[in-house]
């Protein structure tokens, strides 16, 4: 595949990992007990440093790889391989690292010992053309490296994809694992099944028993409390809440944004996401406000408004960024909490959360971007001000036009937090050739976070002059937070290439900026710019195209697509010289 032969051999560097330091342990609060390091004496035994056959020695000290494919069989993996054990007996596939500096010290050690490939270039030449569209060859590295707890991963989460999501899902990223659902599917229904809801991974999938599964509320909590699924489905404790809403990644639409003009495109995972990073689900579970009332409240007093009190959400699976090792870490304002807009869910649409959805528990923040609904949901914990966590600190920012690799900084981008108006055409599809009578249907969503709603959805077929309104009537449902999938028959006149566009006003008067331009930032987030698709219109209301269709049906051909040349004279020699006559000829005559 493509995207994959253009990364660089990774390179294996024969230093032995070193054993944590006596500090380091003593950071660990005893996390000693936690991991073990590999025997170095033992290591010393193993010919070769414990490097597999196959490779070649390129310079003292450095062990090329031969090229990679991807494929486990050609990592060198250490041996032995540092041991991280599970965190708790029933998860599979959790290391704690927050907890345990001196693990996650130790942890970075190991990355340390390897030189992995960089993202691939795919920004600045065409995008490969597959499914998957990238591999992720460098992120499967990382999780091998970890020795055995999480080495399986990657072949675990893709597992999943095969068992919980359609098989004609688009393979945004193969790992970790980002994927949307084929366009017209998604705006069928107003509720997207679970298997066409796209996914977005930021490590692998940890396999979590219900039975063993517990949740940790500490931090600035009056009554800190360890809550077991039972526990939280217990209805009377915590009365259960279900609301309809969507999640939507930031980086939906982000194609758009690569195809105008690169960026970094959210440092490493750059996954070139098309217009599917965005679904709708019946969520239900308890509204966190009530979890937190259960613990007594907040240790410190808190502002009336609630917005000095932040929610800590840490995920299970573990997170790899610039060398080193954190578990899924966000956060959101207490404010977002007292009106029952942040649930702890366990079911989506009617089924227990599928496993690369979170199972058993994940949060679900409405109205906000995706990232801050947390999957595999292990601790909740109160604290003053916004996460430190890279996540939430230093990614998902939102930057001018202006600022990039050059003058970038954490402090200088904005925190994307409620979702702006956005929509998307989602059938017909960009370059398509249709032929039609005079009017083309056009489908799609629309969608506005922070509670608002999609109020008018409008289509332009001339590139935004003329707007024609979506008909209330084909417009689904209205929600707080959940998108509005709409249908509408535009008319179209004319022929050749039309630019047809979209764009939706919220109830607060919002709508989109025009052009993807207008609103490019550097790490290709949030592409809320009107969304167009070039079509050729070829309306069969005219006599001329008519008359061709024709012709084409006689001798069974079919007009599209339109690069192929037609397979007869466009017109006979009599009907020329008559119409050069009619024009005058064909040069002046004097
Ligand atoms: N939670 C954890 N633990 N790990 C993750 O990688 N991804 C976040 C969020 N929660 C993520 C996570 C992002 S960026 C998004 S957009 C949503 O999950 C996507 O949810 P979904 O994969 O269930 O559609």
């Amino acid at each position: 595949m493509s995207g994959v032969t253009s990364f660089s051999n990774a390179v294996f560097r024969q230093k032995p990992v070193p054993r944590p330091t006596s500090n380091q342990s003593q950071q660990t609060n005893g996390s000693d007990e936690y991991f073990s390091a590999p025997d170095q004496s033992q290591e010393e035994q193993e010919p070769n440093g414990g490097i597999d056959a196959g490779q070649t020695q390129t310079d003292a000290g450095a062990t090329e790889c031969p090229p990679l494919s991807g494929a486990r069989q050609d990592f060198p993996f250490r041996h032995p391989a540092p041991n991280f054990p599970e965190e708790r007996p029933g998860w599979k596939g959790y290391i704690e690292w927050e907890k345990y500096p001196g693990k996650k010290a130790y942890g970075e050690e190991v990355l340390a010992q390897y030189k992995f490939p960089g993202p691939p270039e795919f920004q600045l030449v065409p995008i490969p053309d597959t499914n998957p569209i990238l591999e992720g060859v460098r992120w499967k590295q990382y999780h091998y490296a970890m020795g055995d707890t999480l080495k399986d991963l990657p072949d675990i989460s893709w597992k999943y994809v095969q068992q919980e999501k359609a098989a004609d899902m688009i393979h945004v990223l193969q790992f970790p694992y980002n994927g949307e659902p084929p366009r017209s599917r998604l705006v069928e229904t107003e509720i997207t099944d679970n298997k066409d809801f796209f996914v977005r991974n930021h490590g692998g999938v940890p396999e979590i028993d219900a039975s063993a599964y517990f949740v940790e509320l500490d931090g600035l909590v009056k009554h800190p409390q360890k809550l077991t699924l039972a526990q939280l489905q217990d209805e009377s404790l915590f009365p259960r809440q279900s609301n309809v809403v969507s999640l939507q990644c930031s980086g939906t639409r982000r194609i758009e944004q690569i195809q105008a003009y690169p960026g970094d495109g959210d440092e490493l995972i750059n996954a070139p996401w098309g217009e599917g990073a965005i679904g709708t689900a019946r969520w239900t579970g308890v509204s966190l406000r009530r979890v937190i009332e259960y613990c007594g409240g907040f240790s410190e007093p808190v502002d009336d408004e609630g917005s000095d009190m932040h929610m800590e959400f840490y995920g299970a699976d573990t997170y790899f960024k610039k060398g080193h090792v954190y578990n899924y870490v966000v956060s959101i304002p207490w404010r977002k909490c007292k009106y029952d807009e942040v649930l702890l869910a366990w079911d989506m649409n009617g089924s227990p959360l599928p496993k690369i959805h979170g199972f058993p528990l994940r949060t679900v923040v409405f109205g906000y971007i995706g990232a801050r609904s947390c999957k595999w949901l292990y601790r909740i914990k109160a604290i003053r001000g916004p996460s430190k966590a890279p996540v939430q600190m230093k990614e998902y920012l939102y930057y001018t036009p202006q600022i990039g690799k050059q003058n970038a900084m954490y402090s200088n981008g904005f925190s994307i937090q409620d979702m702006p108006v956005s929509s998307a055409i989602m059938t017909p599809i960009d370059k398509q050739q249709i032929v039609h009578d005079g009017f083309i249907t056009l489908r799609g969503w629309a969608y506005s976070g922070g509670g608002r709603w999609p109020e008018r959805v409008e289509v332009s077929a001339d590139g935004g002059s003329v707007w024609y309104e979506v008909p209330y009537e084909r417009l689904s449902k209205k929600y707080y937070h959940a998108w509005r999938i709409w249908s509408i028959d535009v008319p179209v006149e004319y022929e050749g290439w039309l630019e047809f566009c979209c764009r939706t006003w919220d109830n607060a008067l919002n709508t989109q900026p025009t052009y993807v331009r207008s609103a490019w930032n550097f790490d290709l987030h949030v592409t809320s710019s009107c969304h167009r698709i070039k079509i050729y219109s070829i309306n069969r209301q005219r006599a001329a195209t008519r008359a061709r269709l024709r012709e084409l049906e006689e001798i069974g051909v079919g007009i599209t697509p339109i690069t192929r040349p037609l397979p007869f004279d466009l017109e006979t020699e009599e009907h020329y010289d008559r119409e050069m006559a009619a024009r005058g000829g064909r040069d002046p005559t004097e």
